[in-house]
């Protein structure tokens, strides 16, 4: 039996765990507030917000309900927009009311939702205000007025100091008065219940949900699925001497929260916000990525440039193998039956040179056309040992084996680099598609590996490259 609680109610069900919170929110709740949009996690309608603990204090995230299964909101507090009222208009709707910032009216409530989940952040400027919003799209009213909104409540959150999130929320009219009991009330429901839904002999292993409910909306929920990520919100990152361990179950949002991973990527939080949109960083997983094999998968192609090993097991036993030798054929990996990634481990060095580019059609919510990673080990102006990774540029995550090779152990300069772009053009085989043709991909690559170059030794004379 799934149980959670829905704004100020418990739930106890028993329809397909695979069944999407949308579907039972709108159909069998008939809480239409949430509204269905693009059904792919692109518009942000069906925004709700999904509460659990984080070390021992309940933290909110927004996520986009027609990609979360049911099974994934086991133990959790789930709360639509029906679950934000208070009497009258809480402050945000006021905002937006006071703002203009709707018109039709039918993005609205998953604004609204985005945006009270700013009360349980640590930080609630204005630019933490839109990107609550980068994963929700209106198509009539225009964002002007949707950003003064936000700027009127990210005003609000300026008087919080050190007052309780919760309390500061409420006695503001973000949110009702009921979030003060949750906490004790889910603490209690999660003692009751058994947190992970394991299936024997699972046809699917299901984490965030993001690339499948994409693939096999109609399909998956008569299926049998394992969740696996069931789990206990900390420990989901951790450092053991020079290595990192990122449970299979961390998303990319824990990941970019991680003080761990920050101190060893400084420019950290312009990476991710390449990637997709809030919501969907808030459900997708490093692990996800990875099965999914996407040729132009953000976090693969991250991963690969710093050599990193996925663990797998089969429940009896495991096996650890470089990510790099994981992709064998489009979508064809080194993965058993039964297999499924346990945790990814990489060696951690805050005295090497990363960094990681992305070309997209959209700035925000879009996948690559062309993207890059590398990862220089350096003494001086010397390469001891590079790796460099592409996504778009053939059939898998690619690894770019030869052009690492060429650049370990030479000294770094203009000609270099151009020598390398040539190695790295003929060890691709890019394809034209809806994303750009093969002579564009060729180009792109060609001036991201010069775009590593020039922000990691910005020093290096631009002119000379040819
Ligand atoms: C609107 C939108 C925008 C997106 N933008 C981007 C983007 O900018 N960049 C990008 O790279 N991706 C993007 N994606 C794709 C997706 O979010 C990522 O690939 C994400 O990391 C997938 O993780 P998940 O946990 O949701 O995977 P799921 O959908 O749960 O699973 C994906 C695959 O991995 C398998 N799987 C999951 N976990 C495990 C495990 N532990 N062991 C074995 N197999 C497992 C599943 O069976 C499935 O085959 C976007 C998706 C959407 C909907
Ligand atoms: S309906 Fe568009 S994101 Fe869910
Ligand atoms: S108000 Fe109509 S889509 Fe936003």
């Amino acid at each position: 039996m799934i149980q959670f609680i829905l704004n100020e109610r418990l739930i106890q069900t028993e329809v397909s765990p695979g069944m999407t919170l949308l579907d039972f929110i709108r159909y069998e709740k008939h809480l239409t507030g949430t509204k269905i949009g693009c059904r792919e996690g692109d518009c942000g309608a069906c925004t709700i917000l999904v509460g659990d603990f984080l070390n021992d204090e309940i933290n909110y995230s927004s996520v986009t309900s027609c990609l979360m299964a049911i099974g994934n909101a086991h133990g959790k507090h789930i709360v639509t927009i029906e679950g934000l009222n208070i009497e009258g208009l809480n402050a945000v709707q006021n905002a937006f009311a006071e703002e203009g910032a709707t018109q039709c009216g039918f993005c609205t409530p998953g604004f609204i939702v985005s945006l009270c989940g700013l009360s349980f952040k640590d930080s609630q400027s204005f630019s933490d205000a839109i990107d609550a919003m980068n994963g929700n799209i209106c198509r009539c009213t225009g964002y002007k007025s949707i950003e003064r909104a936000g700027e009127k409540v990210a005003e609000i959150f300026t008087k919080r100091g050190s007052s309780d999130k919760i309390d500061f929320a409420v006695n503001n009219k973000i949110i009702p008065a009921y979030f003060q009991n949750i906490s004790a009330w889910l603490k209690k429901l999660q003692s009751e219940i058994k947190r992970e839904i394991f299936t024997e002999a699972p046809e699917v292993i299901l984490s965030g949900g993001t690339d499948i409910y994409v693939q096999q909306h109609d399909t998956i929920d008569e299926k049998q699925i394992s969740f696996i990520s069931g789990r206990k919100l900390s420990n989901l990152i951790e450092r053991n001497g020079e290595y990192c361990y990122i449970s299979a179950a961390a998303t990319v949002t824990d990941i970019a929260n991680s003080k761990i991973i920050q101190k060893t990527f400084p420019e950290l939080s312009h990476y991710i916000k390449l990637v997709s949109s809030t919501q969907i960083r808030n459900m997708a997983t490093l692990a996800g990525n990875f099965v999914n094999a996407s040729p132009i998968g953000d976090f693969s192609i991250f991963f690969l440039a710093l050599d990193a090993s996925i663990v797998l097991t089969d429940g009896n036993s495991e096996r650890e193998i470089p990510l790099r030798n994981f992709y064998l054929g489009y979508k064809i990996l080194d993965k058993r039956p039964g297999e499924h990634i346990l945790k990814i481990k990489f060696r951690l060095s805050e005295d090497e040179l990363f960094n990681f580019e992305k070309v997209s059609k959209r700035t925000n919510l879009d996948i690559a056309s062309v993207n890059s990673a590398i990862h220089l080990k350096m003494d001086e102006q010397d390469i001891v040992e590079a790796s460099i990774s592409a996504g778009g540029v053939g059939p898998v995550p690619k690894f770019l084996e030869k052009t690492s090779a060429f650049l370990s152990g030479k000294k770094v300069s203009a000609s270099l680099i151009d020598s390398a772009i040539k190695i790295a053009d003929d060890e691709i085989s890019p394809i034209s598609d809806a994303r750009g043709t093969e002579e564009y991909k060729r180009l792109l690559l060609s001036q991201l590996i010069k775009a590593h170059f020039i922000k990691l030794f910005p020093n290096l004379p631009l002119q000379k490259f040819s």
